[in-house]
């Protein structure tokens, strides 16, 4: 039985979508071209992928033996529009590591109870204790964007969000944690791609939210809902790393590298967890709408 929201991105293409964007999912998509502003003309080949994921797992693996023997803390938080590729990214992260050490955090709509709760609450109840990883799948950062998009708190509401949040990521740094903030950035027509093969494959059908279909026509709305954001939380202590994210593979390299490449542990391969493809990850001002 089709979920109820399969056909509305072929007719969001069809009718709606601006005609660059058409354009590009047709004349790109012969030419494998991803977009006009990406630094690379071809997707990463697997075989140049593949042996730089294997030695970040076993980057990785090492890092969870140091968090274990110090009782170190990490915390990342992926964020980005639908389908950036956040879940993706973070399955390879955590593939080889014990959940019990690295712990996704992906909370549902908030209930009636955590609406009344001081905002952060609920996520602060997820912070790892010693030794462990706290990965956020979204965050404290859908008050920035997505609820702001879409009508679901206040403009007070946000305005008192943008001020907590310097003074909450402080205290969190400041307690020894190590916080690392990444932004995916996925151009629209990637976006829409990896929409419309979600609209065919039966297994991802459920994936597509309200959010998602509704969020097609508010492009804007999110590109001035997120450019605002890091004007006002990329700050010394807890700076965004952006990563361009149209192509999943060297995102995932450069997400996992921006990690890896900022903290010390023993064993730790200085040329596999070098710092990321600078074309691919940086700071807000490599963002592109
Ligand atoms: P995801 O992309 O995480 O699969 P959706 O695209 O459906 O989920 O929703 C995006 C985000 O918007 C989620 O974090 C969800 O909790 C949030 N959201 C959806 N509805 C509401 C609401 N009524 N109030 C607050 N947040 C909401
Ligand atoms: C992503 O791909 O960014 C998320 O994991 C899935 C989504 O967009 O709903």
């Amino acid at each position: 039985m089709p979920l109820p929201y399969t056909g509305a991105i072929t007719a969001f293409l069809n009718d709606a979508a601006p005609a660059p964007i058409r354009r590009a999912i047709e004349e790109h998509d012969k030419k494998d071209i991803l977009s006009d502003t990406y630094p690379y003309d071809r997707r990463m080949p697997g075989s140049d992928y593949d042996p730089q994921m294997e030695a970040l797992q076993l980057e990785l693996v090492k890092l969870q033996s140091h968090l274990k023997a110090t009782g170190e803390r990490v915390v990342i938080v992926f964020e980005g529009r639908d389908a950036a590729g956040k879940g993706g990214t973070i399955k390879r992260l955590r593939e080889n590591l014990n959940p019990r050490v690295a712990n996704v955090v992906a909370l549902g709509t908030p209930s009636d109870t955590e609406a009344g709760q001081w905002y952060f609450q609920r996520y602060v109840h997820h912070l790892p204790t010693s030794g462990q990883m706290a990965i956020y799948d979204r965050s404290w950062y859908n008050r920035a964007v997505v609820e702001h998009v879409f009508g679901f708190c206040t403009p007070a509401q946000r305005a008192q969000f943008f001020r907590q949040v310097p003074d909450f990521e402080r205290m969190l740094v400041d307690d020894g944690i190590h916080l690392f903030k990444i932004w995916l950035n996925v151009g629209r027509a990637e976006q829409l791609r990896r929409f419309l093969k979600r609209e065919r494959d039966p297994l991802k059908q459920w994936k597509l939210s309200r959010i998602d279909v509704e969020g097609l026509g508010k492009w804007d709305a999110y590109t001035d809902a997120i450019s605002e954001t890091f004007e006002k939380t990329h700050t010394d202590v807890a700076p965004w790393t952006v990563v361009r994210s149209d192509d999943k593979k060297r995102a995932r390299l450069a997400a996992i590298r921006s990690i890896l490449s900022q903290l010390d542990y023993d064993g730790k391969s200085p040329d596999a967890a070098c710092p990321p493809d600078p074309a691919i990850a940086g700071g807000p001002d490599i963002w592109d709408a």
